[in-house]
């Protein structure tokens, strides 16, 4: 009352370029009668509830200054709604400059008494709080200059527009975490996927074993630990747990039952029991050699995923599949065992080589192409974004991703038949890798080149039309992945095909497309495959 806030609002709704509304005028435009009549005739709490309706429509409207009287406070709903729907300026002035502005007003029916200062008082005690509890500003009003008070308004306005922008986007990172469920009975877990987990050192202690005090030994190789160990480890020891590290040589080379017993090494001279959690912090060779330790280390103990690369965030740390490499074949010794949780920072990308995030594309492309046609499209729309590693690209991406694969394991864990989808494009990508030698080319680079070599045999097979082997082939070369096979001789070629261990009976089973977006398991003729063989290699 008294504080100038038809003055200060008309002036900053001019520099705003908004329109000015006191809502005092509104309620005597509406009745056609003045403040203090209608405080005689109807009383004040007649008077408020005018003013709690005219509030609700006014503060409705979009880009205007509303000044309301020095009572509209007084109603909680007022109150809620000011706060909610607005940025609200106090205008605080003291009892005597307020008594000084209003000495000889006759409209203001509150100081019609016969010691106003008193009532002025009474009503700042009453009032104070309550402005107080609304006020995004606070604005004193002593000052004579009304251009320069309002200028307060717009430098504070604009100060709190960008606190409020910064929270508003602090909030949405740390929303941008999805959690998804792998639904498999007693043996379910989380995926939790978002840029920055590994900040949040509390989120892995809640997965790690339950008893409390179990040790955990922390599974990782020479070029993940110095990225990310300490992060990982940080946290947990200073909440007083104890940490193993067992930092092994990198490389797929090394995913063999020597590396293997390194672990095993490494937990026995630790004494770790059967309450310690292992933890694979690095891609799927650490993530499957790790899980297959944890399978077998005292029967069992639990384990935890963290994959760094793509590939093992969209793969190979969701369905169970653990295991080491024998001489004599890939993947050969190892059991299905679940994790107790899988976390997936998608800041841990940043320092990934772009080849392996190709290659991790790769089985990004597979899932879509396979079983989610509409995915496939929007990892074609998306794929720019993704290559240049886009936080909510690869974020949804990889939601996706682990969606697709855990529904399919949900439904098949240990391969039946249904999970063997999962191998569209693996079939000439085994052929691949084994043909050059592991290593030469990455697993996802040569699944990206057998993806676009089984979309060619579907279209031979008369199951896709040539559109959709094309839309293959140009994503697959847009995630920098390769799509002319290697010349490994043709013979060569079916020779490596035919010992894929996916193969029962004699014919190769090939997961093809029928149409894009869905597989369908067939053998191939001969004269196709030769064709098909050939067109590759060009
Ligand atoms: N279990 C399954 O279901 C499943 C599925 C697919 C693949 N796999 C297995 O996964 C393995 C391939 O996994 P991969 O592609 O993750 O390979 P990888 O584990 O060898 O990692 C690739 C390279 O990236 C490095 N690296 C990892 N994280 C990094 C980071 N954040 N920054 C920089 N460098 C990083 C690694 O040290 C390595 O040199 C194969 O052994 C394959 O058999 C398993
Ligand atoms: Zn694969």
């Amino acid at each position: 009352m008294g504080a100038g806030k038809t003055t200060i609002g008309r002036m900053l709704a001019r520099r705003l370029g908004r329109s000015f509304i006191d809502s005092d005028h509104e309620i005597e435009a509406r009745t056609g009668a003045s403040i203090p009549w209608i405080f005689e005739i109807e009383g004040e709490a007649s008077f408020r509830r005018r003013e709690a309706e005219v509030i609700r429509e006014l503060s409705a409207q979009r880009g205007i200054v509303l000044a309301t009287g020095g009572g509209a406070v007084l109603d909680p709903a007022s109150r809620a709604l000011l706060a909610e729907r607005g940025t609200v300026v106090y205008l605080r002035a003291t009892v005597n400059s307020i008594l000084q502005r209003t000495a000889h007003d006759r409209n203001r029916p509150l100081l019609q008494t016969a010691d106003p200062r008193r009532k002025l008082e009474d009503l700042t005690a009453q009032r104070e709080p309550l402005y107080r509890e609304i006020a995004d500003l606070v604005i004193d009003t002593g000052r004579p200059n009304v251009q320069s008070m309002v200028q307060t308004i717009l430098d504070q306005m604009a100060a709190l527009e960008t606190a409020r922008a910064r929270k508003a986007k602090h909030r949405m990172n740390e929303q941008a975490c999805t959690t998804l469920n792998v639904d498999l009975g007693d043996r379910s877990y989380p995926i939790v996927i978002g840029r920055g987990l590994l900040d949040d050192g509390a989120l892995l202690e809640r997965h790690i074993g339950s008893g409390g005090g179990g040790k955990v030994a922390i599974v990782t190789n020479t070029t993940v630990a110095p990225l990310y160990l300490e992060k990982v480890a940080g946290p947990l020891r200073a909440s007083g747990r104890e940490v193993v590290p067992i930092v092994l040589p990198d490389g797929e080379e090394y995913k063999n039952w020597q590396s293997l017993n390194l672990v095993f090494d490494a937990l026995l001279a630790n004494k770790c029991d059967r309450k310690t959690t292992l933890v694979a912090l690095g891609g799927g060779v650490i993530g499957d050699l790790t899980g297959f330790a944890a399978s077998s280390y005292m029967r069992g103990v639990p384990f935890v995923q963290i994959p760094t690369t793509l590939l093992a965030q969209v793969d190979s740390s969701v369905g169970g599949k653990t295991g080491i490499n024998h001489p004599l074949g890939k993947n050969m010794i190892g059991a299905f065992y679940q994790p107790r949780a899988v976390i997936a920072d998608t800041a841990t990308l940043d320092t990934l080589p772009a080849r392996e995030l190709s290659a991790g594309l790769a089985e990004v492309i597979k899932h879509g192409a396979i079983l989610d046609a509409p995915f496939f499209d929007w990892i074609e729309q998306n794929v720019g974004a993704l290559v240049a590693r886009d936080a909510e690209a690869l974020a949804y991406a990889i939601a996706r991703s682990c969606e697709i694969k855990a529904d399919v394991v949900k439904r098949d864990e240990r391969e039946g038949g249904l999970r063997a989808v999962l191998n569209f494009g693996h079939t000439f990508g085994h052929a691949i890798e084994a043909g050059l030698g592991y290593g030469d080319w990455l697993h996802g680079e040569a699944v990206g080149c057998g993806m676009v070599m089984a979309a060619d045999l579907s279209r031979r097979l008369g199951l896709v039309d040539e559109a959709s082997v094309a839309r293959i082939r140009s994503l697959a070369e847009a995630a920098g992945l390769p799509v002319v096979a290697p010349d490994l001789g043709v013979e060569r070629w079916i020779e490596l095909m035919e010992v894929d261990k996916k193969n029962e009976g004699g014919a190769i089973r090939f997961i093809l497309l029928k149409p894009l977006g869905s597989p369908s398991v067939n053998s191939a003729p001969r004269e196709l495959l030769l064709a098909t063989l050939e067109a590759s290699i060009r």
